[in-house]
């Protein structure tokens, strides 16, 4: 018997996207809204470089919560220097990383080294050696590089100095003329915590804090992916509203990108032309996957703290205090047989935990002694997380501390 082609059938199988592409975290947008204002400020900041070409440099910390368009901001705002550079032939370049997958020195250097150039030997050059390569391309070139470095927060601990060091070759190696500026991106600034503290302050003198969007800013964001990437009257504006508010605690721009995309998809699933109220209520009420990748990534002392955390925030209390996280885990360490860790240790978990966007944080004042933290977990179900720990944990495949 011939195999029915089931390939065929998806082809057959009418879709709701025009493009559903623009819905991918990697999309970038050719603008942007509701970022004017931190593009003015940016822009105004740059300006003498273009005007003054190597008189001055800059540092620049750019903090915001998750998914708020800090990092299409830069990215666009890349494109506007590039472009103004290009129109009165300055020889400027922008270079955008992101520490997350290039976490040490010699990876940074490296990479910038084969955006200047190209073709730069893989092995056998250390960081110092990077460092002289470009010291000397950006002078023999006459070239003014802008680094920035988003999650600048997953940078290895023992690479700290790179920013301090970057950011010297102008003074140490330019008499009189600056060849660099570097920008940084974090969520805030705790989690510079592996940067050493000169390179902290240093980094705090200019700090752009973007705010999280409003529910009516997420809804414009919304209406004009949908533009163009849905087929017309897919979604009417009543569930896009309710999308947009459903994420506006969070004011996550990806999160709501997310529930509109998997809306789409459920109801392709379904065989429905449209998306209605309720197939967001559906969408929204399943739990939200969590990537194991993330849970994995963890040593055991920092699961056992996660682990604690769930089980407070399972007994229908939606946050967490200090104190309570601590009292609780001496009982899941007793539990797991394992000896607790120091309040400095613990706090070294708290901020892997939020760089993972597995907990976020709060200041509360809970009492006139003044302000704790809270802690609590976005988006996710709390029994899968506890479950998939649990099976972690059991498989003994863990990375030791
Ligand atoms: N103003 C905007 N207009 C259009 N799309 C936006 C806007 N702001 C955010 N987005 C979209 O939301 C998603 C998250 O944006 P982005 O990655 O820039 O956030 P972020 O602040 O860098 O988040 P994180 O802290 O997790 O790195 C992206 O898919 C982006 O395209
Ligand atoms: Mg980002």
């Amino acid at each position: 018997m011939v195999s029915k082609n089931y390939l065929e059938d998806e082809f057959r199988t009418s879709t709701l996207f025009t493009d559903e592409s623009v819905f991918e975290s990697e999309y970038m947008p050719n603008g942007i809204k509701h970022r004017d204002n931190e593009l003015i400020f940016l822009s105004r900041l740059f300006l003498p470089l273009l005007t003054q070409p190597f008189s001055l440099s800059k540092k620049i910390l750019i903090t915001g919560n998750v998914g708020i368009g800090k990092t299409i901001t830069l990215h666009l705002f890349g494109k506007m220097i590039k472009e103004s550079a290009r129109k009165r032939n300055l020889n400027i370049k922008f270079i955008q990383i992101n520490c997350r997958h290039k976490k040490t020195s010699a990876s940074i250097l490296k990479t910038i080294l084969n955006e200047l150039i190209g073709g730069v030997p893989s092995r056998g050059l250390s960081s110092r050696d990077f460092m002289e390569i470009l010291v000397d391309y950006l002078r023999d070139y006459k070239c003014y590089l802008i680094l920035v470095l988003d999650e600048l927060g997953f940078l290895m601990k023992k690479d700290s100095d790179l920013i301090y060091t970057l950011t010297r070759i102008n003074e140490v190696n330019f008499s009189h003329q600056f060849y660099l500026s570097f920008i940084g991106i974090v969520k805030d600034i705790l989690s510079l915590k592996n940067l050493d503290d000169a390179t902290i302050s240093s980094l705090q003198n200019e700090v752009i804090r973007f705010k999280k969007y409003s529910e009516s800013q997420m809804l414009d964001i919304l209406k004009e992916r949908v533009e163009i990437g849905l087929k017309p009257g897919v979604i009417d504006e009543s569930v896009l509203k309710l999308i947009s508010s459903l994420t506006s605690v969070s004011g996550d721009m990806r999160k709501s990108l997310k529930s509109l995309k998997d809306a789409v998809r459920y109801a392709e699933h379904h065989q429905m032309e449209k998306i209605t109220l309720k197939v967001v209520q559906e969408v929204n009420s399943r739990s939200f996957s969590l990537s194991n990748n993330e849970l994995h990534n963890l040593k055991r002392a920092e699961l056992l703290l996660y682990a604690t955390i769930c089980n407070l925030l399972n007994n229908s209390q939606s946050e967490v205090t200090m104190n309570e996280l601590k009292e609780e885990y001496i009982a899941v360490c007793g539990y797991y047989n394992e000896k607790p860790r120091s309040d400095t240790q613990l706090w070294e978990y708290i901020q892997t935990l939020k760089q993972y966007d597995l907990i976020t944080t709060t200041m509360k004042n809970k009492n006139q002694r003044g302000r704790q933290s809270c802690f609590s977990i976005p988006n996710y179900s709390i029994s899968t997380i506890k479950k998939e720990i649990e099976k972690i944990l059991n498989s003994g495949n863990l990375h030791e501390i």
